[in-house]
């Protein structure tokens, strides 16, 4: 009895004095760790390692149990799920000195294992809610499973489809990159109080500028102006910093000669000071130890000393802080305070995730079975994937009639599982995929026969599946055909030179072509892909990208019409890979184009145009945008210029416009580009329907940065251009009076 009450007695002491450190400011609480930490335990906490469950750079160090057990790792990551997470959780709160609880990061980068679109498709959704849901599911399912903290999102502004990781951002503008980054970051955080443990610390990336490496080849060289810098690629991490991202990794490139990871003007100056971000900045895999490939540190203590006194506070698996800083701060050439600061920002996250209170707060095997792949998040994935898909071309052949008895299904991704996932699909597996004849046959049931082949593989030049293949496009009723890349032809270390169709596939679509066939071409792939002849002659062809576990589903909501397609390109698609870089905000330059004008910016043998434009897409209706009216034909300084634009769907079906609004400062002190994405709404209309859309820009939208790089806004004429593609807009000028 007396043990029972003596227990009961130091449970509510227990207790009690939990509740009172919960009253506590949580920089009390973190002070008050960190003044029982030794200096090894402090280096501790900056060291982020990889277990050895997944491999997602060059090196995996081994004996991570130990690293815990000894307090030499504050975070860990490729580790998931419950039971693997609270193995390594209890190591750390029972085995180790101080049992300070460990923090677990992932590449959850377009969902944990219901895996949505990849970004660069759901950036063509132009659907804000739905890029945020996406990001609230994977924070569910994250959290599910353990884990705490997404190595997300990136928001690499790029206009190089010939670089691989133009999968994981947003595309070429900075205004739609921004928008969707924010909306990612709200996703994954949620009012980042973390009171429910169903949300996850974002992490925006790869800071920065990480998206213009010369040629296109990743981890090369960026160079580039200021002014480049501030108007084009720095907008997104802004936008994602304002959004409360607590976390930032440093990118693998050097910018303008100092590597990101030891730049104290991008980490602390720009970062800290005019960003006013306060969280912590995570290097990326290794680069602390890259800095001397660099050729910027003699050695990898070097680095380590140029990284942390840069503003890196914690080193991704380079283990350079576990083995030098010590000795750094011992030499006086590393203050404590620094090394307190970086602490301070790890132990801070892990107080706001309630961890100290309960480590085990996000190890609910329960909730896991649950959520995890639930028929709520599939679904959702279903309507974002559908809202990712881009109409390019339709020759009346689109949307098929449900009653179609015989159908083709042809090409090597139509019955295609694991690709679908596309890269970075973190604990996502193929076979959970619905894939392209699975979904049509989930649409259409029995009642259609199905016939499929693949007629040639993704690469190579074996055309003997075509006979094959044509013989079924000709007993077939309609044809649709499905081809593109593998998974692995984009993502990171995964640059090309030659970004056609990759093999016979082209061939393929010829060949089947020739029957007379109605026929759809549904594309694959995780970047623009240089395809002229079937950019001009496919009579139907749709941008479906990697679209996730519900693929197929979601394609066959449109190929038969529930659901009409409404995306529009994030990205320029180029006729020919001599054409990069090519955008839409591009400048005029002196000598701009003109027919028949030899002496003008322009190819001897290709023209200046993408072969489909930034913010183009179709739809099964039409619409008309009429011109923009403005409130006021000149405002002055203070004053915002409110558009008014209507918009009518003149078809007969159902469906989303999405109106964008692009300004062009058209006499400034500095050239401007010939337009800029400064706003858009997506729009839902029935037949006949009409709505008056309404603008509001402010001072900030017609600004730009002046010779002496100072934000500016100058007197003249602006043309404001409203339409349904960046090629196709409607003008009004308005002035800017002093
Ligand atoms: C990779 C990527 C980065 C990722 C990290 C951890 O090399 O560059 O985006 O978050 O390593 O996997």
């Amino acid at each position: 009895m007396r043990n029972l009450i003596t227990s009961l007695f130091l449970l509510l002491l227990f207790n009690s004095l939990a509740a009172q450190s919960r009253q506590k400011p949580i920089n009390e609480r973190v002070d008050s760790v960190l003044a029982q930490m030794t200096l090894d335990e402090k280096i501790g906490q900056m060291t982020l390692f990889t277990t050895d469950w997944g491999s997602t750079g060059p090196t995996i160090r081994p004996g991570y149990r130990e690293d815990i057990m000894q307090g030499r790792c504050g975070a860990l990551f490729n580790a998931h799920g419950v039971t693997f997470t609270r193995e390594l959780q209890r190591i750390a709160v029972e085995e180790s000195r101080l049992k300070i609880p460990l923090l677990f990061g992932y590449d959850v980068i377009h969902g944990f294992k219901t895996i949505f679109p990849i970004p660069l498709a759901e950036a063509a959704s132009w659907d804000t809610e739905a890029v945020k849901a996406s990001a609230e599911v994977a924070a569910d399912e994250a959290s599910a499973a353990g884990l705490h903290w997404t190595f997300a999102p990136m928001v690499d502004i790029t206009r190089d489809p010939r670089w691989g990781r133009i999968m994981e951002g947003a595309g070429e503008d900075p205004f739609l990159a921004s928008v969707v980054a924010a909306q990612r970051v709200k996703g994954f955080q949620g009012e980042a109080t973390f009171d429910e443990p169903n949300h996850i610390l974002a992490c925006v990336k790869h800071f920065a500028a990480y998206g213009a490496p010369f040629g296109g080849r990743d981890y090369n060289t960026v160079d580039m102006s200021e002014r480049m810098f501030r108007e084009v690629y720095l907008p997104p991490y802004q936008a994602a910093i304002e959004a409360g991202a607590r976390t930032v990794m440093t990118a693998f490139n050097e910018l303008n000669g100092v590597p990101a990871t030891s730049n104290k003007w991008l980490l602390t100056d720009l970062l800290r000071h005019e960003l006013r971000f306060k969280g912590m900045v995570v290097t990326d895999y290794t680069s602390i130890n890259e800095l001397v490939e660099h050729g910027v540190a003699a050695d990898e203590k070097h680095a380590s000393e140029l990284a942390v006194m840069a503003g890196s506070d914690m080193d991704m698996q380079s283990a350079a802080y576990h083995r030098f800083l010590k000795g750094l701060v011992e030499e006086g050439k590393v203050p404590i305070e620094r090394v307190d600061e970086a602490a301070r920002r790890v132990l801070r996250l892990k107080f706001e995730l309630g961890l100290f209170e309960d480590p085990y707060r996000f190890c609910d095997e329960q909730r896991e079975k649950e959520v995890i792949l639930s028929d709520r998040n599939r679904s959702i994935a279903r309507d974002v994937a559908r809202k990712s898909i881009v109409l390019l071309r339709n020759e009346g052949v689109l949307p098929l009639p449900k009653e179609t008895k015989k159908l083709a299904v042809l090409g090597p991704l139509a019955a295609d599982k694991d690709n679908l996932i596309g890269f970075w699909s973190a604990a996502g597996e193929g076979r959970h995929c619905v894939s392209l004849v699975e979904g049509i046959r989930n649409k259409l049931g029995e009642n259609v026969e199905l016939l499929t082949a693949k007629g040639c593989e993704i690469t190579g030049d074996d055309k003997s599946g075509f006979a094959r293949a044509v013989e079924m496009a000709r007993q077939a009723d309609a044809v649709v055909v499905a081809i593109g890349e593998s998974r692995e032809m984009s993502g990171e270390a995964a640059s090309k030179v030659d970004i056609s169709l990759p093999g016979v596939q082209e061939d393929l679509v010829k060949a089947l072509m020739e029957t007379g066939k109605p026929l759809v071409v549904v594309l694959m792939n995780g970047r623009p892909l240089t395809i002229p002849w079937l950019g001009e002659n496919a009579p139907a062809l749709l941008e479906t990208w990697w679209l996730g576990t519900e693929a197929g589903n979601a394609i066959a909501d449109v190929l038969f019409g529930d659901y009409n397609p409404s995306g529009k390109l994030p990205v320029s698609f180029p006729r020919h890979v001599g054409q990069i870089p090519v955008f839409y905000s591009h400048k005029p330059t002196g000598r701009p184009y003109q027919p028949n004008d030899k002496w003008r910016s322009q190819y001897l043998d290709e023209s200046n145009e993408p072969l489909f434009p930034f913010g183009y897409g179709l739809s099964y209706t039409t619409f008309e945008i009429g011109s923009p009216k403005p409130d006021k034909t000149s405002f002055r300084s203070g004053e915002v210029v409110k558009v008014q634009v209507k918009v009518t769907n003149t078809g007969n079906r159902e469906g989303e416009e999405v109106v964008q609004l692009y300004i062009r400062d058209k006499v400034a002190s500095v050239t401007r580009p010939v337009k800029e994405l400064k706003a858009f709404q997506k729009v839902s209309l029935k037949p006949g329907e009409s709505k008056d859309l309404r603008f509001t820009l402010f001072e900030k939208d017609f600004a730009f940065l002046d010779q002496n790089l100072e934000w500016t806004i100058e007197p003249g004429e602006f043309e404001i251009k409203v339409g349904n593609s960046s090629d196709n807009v409607k003008a009004v000028v308005v002035e800017r009076v002093e």
